[in-house]
Order: structure tokens, then sequence, then C-alpha cells
């Protein structure tokens, strides 16, 4: 029984991955650079609703990795074993930092687009006519999150030995 729940958090917690990063890969491959050549009135309201439901689907995965990884943890025994005993705690641990840079992108994001500019609506990309400094620090954003991303998939199957 313990191991069909595994079987089933694997599972989500994979599909939840292949979701978050590849809503990372499509807009830094697609939506951005196609926005980026369309006026700036029409960009930022099209690119906005895009990214706001594309976050609320990205916060459910982020649940979704909490639960899951931590039952995954309690059936590897590391709840008794402990963090830092074992190389699978060892391992944990380290992928838990490019986790973080992931999860602290994604809740400071918007605000930091915001202060750089308002108009951004938190969610700029690329704009030719638009502000640049924010279309930098949103392709920056997602290049971090990217490679965080790949560094945590490599980590977590590591984790399976
Ligand atoms: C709270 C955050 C997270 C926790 C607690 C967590 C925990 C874990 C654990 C314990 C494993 C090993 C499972 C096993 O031994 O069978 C694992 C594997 C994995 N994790 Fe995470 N994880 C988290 C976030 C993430 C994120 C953000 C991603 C990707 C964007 C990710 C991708 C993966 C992948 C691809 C595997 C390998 C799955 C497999 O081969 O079984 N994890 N994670």
């Amino acid at each position: 029984m313990l191991y069909k729940v595994h079987l089933i958090a694997t599972l989500i917690h994979i599909l939840s991955a292949v979701y978050w990063l590849g809503a990372i890969l499509i807009t830094m491959t697609v939506l951005g650079p196609v926005m980026r050549f369309q006026p700036g009135k029409i960009a930022t309201p099209i690119m906005s609703s895009i990214q706001n439901r594309v976050r609320r689907f990205v916060l459910v995965a982020i649940v979704l990795f909490a639960v899951t990884g931590s039952f995954n943890l309690y059936y590897r025994g590391l709840t008794d074993l402990g963090f830092f005993g074992t190389s699978y705690g060892r391992i944990f641990l380290i992928k838990m930092i490019p986790v973080a840079v992931m999860f602290a992108i994604y809740f400071s994001a918007t605000l930091i687009l915001r202060r750089l500019s308002p108009e951004s609506n938190g969610t700029c990309c690329e704009l030719e006519e638009g502000p640049k400094r924010a279309g930098r620090v949103f392709a920056i954003l997602h290049m971090v999150a990217l490679t965080s991303g790949i560094i945590v998939i490599l980590m977590g199957v590591m984790l399976r030995g």
C-alpha cells in the first residue's frame, strides 16, 4: 500500500516539475520573443493574464511538491534517520538550495518587476516600446529559475540512487 502511494506521489511530483519547467521554457522561447514585437498596450494585458493563470497553476504545483516530497522523505525513512547521517539526506538538503531559489523567484518576481516598472503589471516581457530594464530582469529571472530547475531535477534523480 505504502509503495503504491509512493508511486502516485512520485508521479505527481514529476508532473508538477514538467509543468513548471515547461511553463518557464514556453515563456522564454515562445511568449517572450513573440510579445516583444507587439505594441506595449497589446502585449502587456495578454502577457499579464497568461502569467497570472500560469502562476496560479505553479502555486498548486508548489503545494504538491511540498506534500509529495514530504511523503517520499517519510517513505525513504528520512524522518527516522535524520538529514545529516545519510548521503540521501545530504543530497536532499543540497537539492533544497535550488528549490529555495525557484520558490524565492516565484514569490518575489511580481514585486521586483512592479518596482522596476509599474506599467509592466508585474509580468513584463521584453517589450520593444516598453520598459527595457523590467524586460531584461524578467528574462534573467526566468533563466535563473530554469537553471535551478534543471539542477533540482538532476538532484531529484540522484536521490533515487
Ligand atoms: C518542497 C519542495 C520539494 C521537496 C520536499 C522535494 C522532495 C523530493 C524527494 C524526497 C525526492 C526523492 C524521491 C524518492 O526518493 O523517491 C524528490 C525527487 C525529485 N524531485 Fe523533488 N522536492 C521538492 C521540490 C522539487 C521541485 C521544485 C522540482 C522541480 C522543479 C522537483 C523535482 C524532482 C524530480 C524530477 C525528482 C526525481 C523523481 C524521481 O526520479 O523519483 N522537486 N524530491
